[in-house]
């Protein structure tokens, strides 16, 4: 059979649509079943949603600086060039930015929070500095028409994702946890797909990715996908488009994260991997315990 590209199968399956959800049923009904949703109505009142636009980054922020691929450019030009990006020559991607290090002033954008910050611990005061060094939180992607995330991934650390369209349209294509088998993952980074290219893979080398299937779904401005840790993804930017991404830490990851967390202290920093591990336990358990009395 034939490989039909995801970005031209128009059969595919998209994401759940959704409303109104409390954060008890994103958590019950979206995390621990492994099922991604798209919240229509989560951000709707966010400052954010009226202020982004390439304009203002460049107005704003044009000077700043950052590394795609080894060569820098500075916000104005990848607004320039996102503006006039081409399917056959797209803008540098991924243009990410860590909010907290370059803009932290952005945050107040985001208000009112989400349903994500109720269940999200990364962001609560209660987390140890320690234990949260080196995860981002929040990050801004700037990308134009044909800007392709170039590496079809898991998110590092166990995290879940929420990503938050607010200028634009950008292109999910998601692969469920049990797809793994099809996915190649590289044996030196097994997060990371070796198959470089969904939309022309190289089937005589990765033949089981034929039979992945894959859930293609829109972003519009103001949706926000939400999907839980292990799904594979990749974007692809059908227009000039600005994005926010958060990762989110709850207790159905939290050990997974204190897992991989562990593996990168005893890596760098040995003398308080133990430690560390220790506090982030208790640390745990006095969340599970704050969380019970929660609305
Ligand atoms: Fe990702």
């Amino acid at each position: 059979m034939d490989y039909i590209s995801p970005l031209d199968d128009d059969t595919l399956p998209g994401i759940e649509r959704r409303r109104d959800v409390t954060p008890q049923e994103l958590l019950e009904e979206y995390v621990m079943k492994s099922r991604p949703v798209v919240l229509t109505d989560t951000v709707k009142d966010w400052p954010a949603m009226k202020k982004w636009t390439p304009q203002y980054f460049k107005e704003r922020y044009g000077a700043i600086k950052h590394e795609v691929k080894g060569k820098v450019y500075t916000i104005a030009e990848q607004v320039e060039l996102m503006m006039h990006s081409t399917m056959e020559h797209p803008a540098p991607y991924p243009y990410n930015l860590n909010v907290d290090h370059v803009f932290p002033e952005l945050r107040e954008d985001m208000r009112p929070p989400t349903v994500f910050d109720r269940v999200d611990r990364l962001l609560s005061p209660m987390m140890p500095k320690l234990l949260a060094k080196g995860t981002i939180k929040h990050e801004l992607f700037l990308s134009g028409k044909g800007s392709y995330f170039p590496i079809l991934h898991v998110d590092v650390q166990h995290l879940h994702t929420q990503i938050t369209q607010v200028y634009g349209s950008k292109v999910f294509f998601l692969y469920a946890p049990d797809q793994t088998p099809y996915m190649y993952p590289k044996p030196e980074v097994p997060l990371y797909s070796a198959v470089d290219n969904i939309f022309k893979p190289d089937l005589e080398k990765y033949p089981l990715f034929a039979k992945a299937k894959c859930h293609k779904q829109i972003l519009h401005a103001g949706d926000t996908v939400f999907f839980p840790t292990g799904w594979w993804h990749t974007t692809l930017s059908p227009e000039p488009s600005i994005s926010y991404g958060r990762a989110l830490l709850d207790r159905t990851n939290w050990n997974g994260y204190l897992k991989d967390t562990y593996k990168g202290w005893q890596q760098r920093r040995p003398m308080l991997a133990e430690p560390a591990l220790a506090i982030g336990h208790i640390t745990g358990a006095l969340f599970s315990m704050l969380e019970m009395f929660m609305p």
